[in-house]
């Protein structure tokens, strides 16, 4: 550990305050799902995701079948490159939030998806969207005994941030900065690339990919979900949640279901040991899917789900040092 030189003074802390933002909200068969806006991209990604696979019979076709996992990775190719372009800080860039959640423009996603072939990452942009010029972390879920509901995911990048302890202050520095995009195209230690909308600008906020969600059906809760991961997150969470939806996994089975993730760029799949058949794995090569075994694993869930007679299933990721507690 190093001790910062120029400590932080009290002017930089009154300089910094939190902001209230309104939560990204959208349906999934017939649920609501709340999640975290910009300056996180992860509720609207999240929503993009379900809502570009909510035409799909993912329930017939089967967990983890060719077809599922084939809707599953285009769609996140596809989310991914928007995020790359249009998602930063709202009081530095307009992020076209309706524009982005739109089901019409969702559906015009799906324009070049061909099933018999892989799209490649490099011929697949962020969205054209109406008006605009064309220029190119720990998560905790909590219900209360009275049903309120809260999702948390908090950050300082990478473990243990920049690694310097702010001198008598106690506390670390984060490496957030590395959310930004440093230059377009260049990618984070994610491999996450951005462009303009993610710049650093003095005062600005970086882009995250944090994802704390909660799910109602029928304006009830049904489901508090979230992760740490980078860029994993939004894919965990979303794998989450279809793993509950469609796949009828109980909240545990969801978040113990082994995962896969694709982010645009670089263009490839990865999956945790295990969670294909070769059958599926080499179904989705032949159609020129670069697919390999993910280093590591994929999400550390902490989630609730509410059965059906109001009791609470936690769901804790067996991945990492995860615990669900009730009273
Ligand atoms: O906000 C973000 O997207 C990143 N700072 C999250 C980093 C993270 O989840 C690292 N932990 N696994």
């Amino acid at each position: 550990m190093a001790v910062a030189k120029a400590p932080i003074v009290q002017k930089d802390l009154d300089a910094y305050h939190s902001a209230w933002r309104t939560p990204i909200t959208g349906t999934y068969r017939g649920h609501k799902v709340i999640s975290m806006p910009p300056t996180s991209s992860g509720g609207i990604a999240l929503v993009q995701l379900l809502k570009m696979v909510e035409p799909f019979p993912l329930k017939r076709w089967g967990w983890h079948s060719d077809s599922t996992t084939q809707v599953m990775i285009e769609a996140e190719r596809r989310v991914y490159a928007d995020r790359a372009k249009w998602l930063g800080d709202p009081d530095f860039f307009k992020v076209p939030v309706n524009e982005l959640l739109d089901s019409t423009y969702l559906q015009k996603r799906w324009s070049d998806f061909n099933w018999a072939k892989a799209s490649d990452s490099q011929a697949i942009a962020g969205g054209a969207i109406p008006g605009y010029e064309s220029n190119e972390t720990t998560h905790f879920s909590v219900v209360d005994t009275e049903g309120n509901a809260v999702s948390i995911t908090t950050t300082i990048n990478n473990g243990y941030g920049s690694r310097v302890v702010v001198g008598g202050a106690g506390f670390l520095m984060n490496d957030e900065m590395e959310d930004f995009a440093v230059k377009p195209g260049v990618p984070n230690v994610f491999g996450l690339v951005g462009s303009e909308a993610n710049s650093v600008q003095p005062g600005k906020r970086m882009l995250s990919s944090m994802t704390p969600t909660i799910v109602e059906k029928d304006g009830k809760l049904f489901m508090v979900v979230g992760t740490p991961g980078g860029s994993t997150i939004i894919t965990s969470v979303f794998q989450t949640i279809l793993n509950v939806i469609d796949h009828g996994m109980s909240m545990q089975e969801a978040v113990n279901a082994l995962k896969f993730h694709h982010q645009w760029l670089p263009d490839r799949t990865t999956f945790e040991r295990g969670a294909f058949s070769d059958k599926v794995l080499n179904a989705l090569k032949a159609k020129g899917y670069a697919i390999e075994p993910q280093t590591g694993t994929l999400g550390r869930m902490d989630c609730i789900l509410v059965l059906p007679d109001g009791r609470l299933e936690g769901g804790s990721d067996p991945r990492a040092d995860n615990t669900s507690i009730g009273w």
